[in-house]
């Protein structure tokens, strides 16, 4: 094994993320069981090819996600340091740290609260409703869930969200897939968030033109016109909305999906209810149970700190692994899913300052996203044995590529 740069030990690491076996892909790799049973804080070798810390335990991930000490600039991190492509673009708000942080999240929080996004929910379900129209129209069996269903939703509501014309997805789709493999190459990277940048860029000064009832055209008229943010600091912002707001919640559909056709007799629950609360339940008990985001809560300590009884040194690399720390003993029976119980305080949205932004977004659309399936379509199964759907063991988020579904 070769030495990473930044490394402090020439030993052999463990890899993470680490492989999940395929007998049961919904769980994490066994080993994170072990991770947090033992130290707690496993010294790993990254997707990137340095060295960190991951933080397994429930309580450790809290602490270390809410402790000033412990930034979300990573680039602070010497071999992590931003190409020089990079340096021209604005910062991105969820790689600062408060205040310039909450500088920018304050003017978007109003934009995603409870309340606006209930009000959404009447949209949504017809913009889902279309989907699945299209989708059975076609007529092709077997389809793929993932191409047909799981992105086209949340894509079209960050879409409507951002006033992005929904003609461009396949634009987006492939720039955000890019970014989130982890074997792409940083000059792939950078050429991705660049073509994906300057987009953005020539949409905001088209909506200066002529704006329009959506996020972006505010963020102008309110922001920009006051001189608060520049219009590259607007295309930033709405870049990671874009990125955020579809790449997340498809997978979390795809994956779901598959977890309920693996288990029929919470589907049927999750179909028959009409109790909101039951279903809004179920959305974070799969929350918690599935954790996407395996390989993106990265973080550097910027003091020498102690975290589970561990010494952490300033300029340490750290990787929050919540899909470790939401099955830990904080839950009964965690590695058990069970749609029945309460997942309060779950960390699949993350925990601090940079806790999902769009999470009652998220929430909203899966709520909708899943009874509809299971409704419209009773008969949904799977069109391929279970060990032939292809996980996103190399990405960011985890998933599934595609899902082949018949009806
Ligand atoms: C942050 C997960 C959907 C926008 C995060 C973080 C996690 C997460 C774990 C914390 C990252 C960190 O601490 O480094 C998810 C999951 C989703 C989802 C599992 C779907 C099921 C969305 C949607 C949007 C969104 C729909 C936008 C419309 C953001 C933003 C941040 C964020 C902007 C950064 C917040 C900040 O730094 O202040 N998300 N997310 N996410 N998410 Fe989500």
């Amino acid at each position: 094994m070769n030495t990473p740069p930044g490394s402090h030990s020439s030993i052999e690491l463990p890899s993470f993320p680490g492989l999940r076996s395929s007998v049961c892909p919904f769980d994490p790799p066994a080993e994170y069981t072990r991770w947090r049973l033992d130290t707690g804080l496993p010294r790993v070798l990254t997707s990137h090819g340095r060295t960190a810390w991951a933080v397994t335990r429930y309580e450790d991930a809290r602490l270390a996600l809410s402790d000033p000490r412990i930034s979300a600039d990573v680039r602070r991190y010497p071999v992590m340091a931003p190409s020089a492509q990079d340096a021209e673009m604005p910062p991105a708000f969820p790689r600062q740290d408060d205040p310039d942080h909450a500088r920018t999240r304050r003017m978007l929080t109003g934009e995603f609260t409870v309340k606006r996004m209930e009000a959404m929910r009447p949209q949504l379900r017809g913009l889902i409703d279309r989907v699945l129209e299209e989708m059975t129209a076609e007529g092709r069996q077997p389809t793929d869930l993932v191409r047909a269903y799981a992105l086209p939703v949340p894509s079209l509501a960050i879409s409507l969200l951002l006033g992005v014309p929904y003609e461009n997805h396949a634009f987006f789709q492939e720039h955000a897939a890019t970014l989130a493999r982890l074997d792409a190459k940083e000059d792939e990277r950078t050429a991705a968030r660049r073509e994906l940048f300057d987009f953005i860029v020539a949409l905001v000064k088209h909506k200066e033109r002529e704006p329009g009832d959506d996020l972006i055209s505010r963020l102008l008229v309110e922001r920009v016109a006051t001189g608060e943010l520049s219009h590259e600091e607007v295309a930033m912002i709405a870049q990671i909305l874009l990125h955020a707001g579809h790449e997340t919640t498809a997978n979390m559909i795809g994956l779901g999906t598959l977890a309920l056709l693996c288990d029929p007799h919470q589907a049927a629950r999750i179909r028959d209810s009409d109790d909101p609360g039951a279903v809004a339940g179920a959305v974070e008990e799969l929350l918690r149970y599935l954790t996407i985001a395996q390989d993106m809560v990265w973080r550097v300590a910027v003091e020498d700190l102690t975290i589970g009884g561990q010494l952490v040194r300033a300029g340490d690399l750290l990787t929050i692994s919540l899909p470790a720390a939401n099955r830990d003993g904080f839950f009964r029976n965690p590695d058990d899913l069970d749609i029945g119980r309460n997942a309060r305080g779950h960390l699949a949205f993350g925990h601090g300052i940079h806790q999902c932004l769009g999470q009652s977004l998220a929430r909203v659309e899966l709520q909708e996203a899943f009874p509809a399936l299971l409704r419209a379509l009773p008969d949904l199964r799977l069109a391929v044995p279970l060990e032939e759907v292809e996980f996103r063991h190399d990405m960011a988020t985890f998933g599934v590529h595609e899902l082949p579904v018949r009806w």
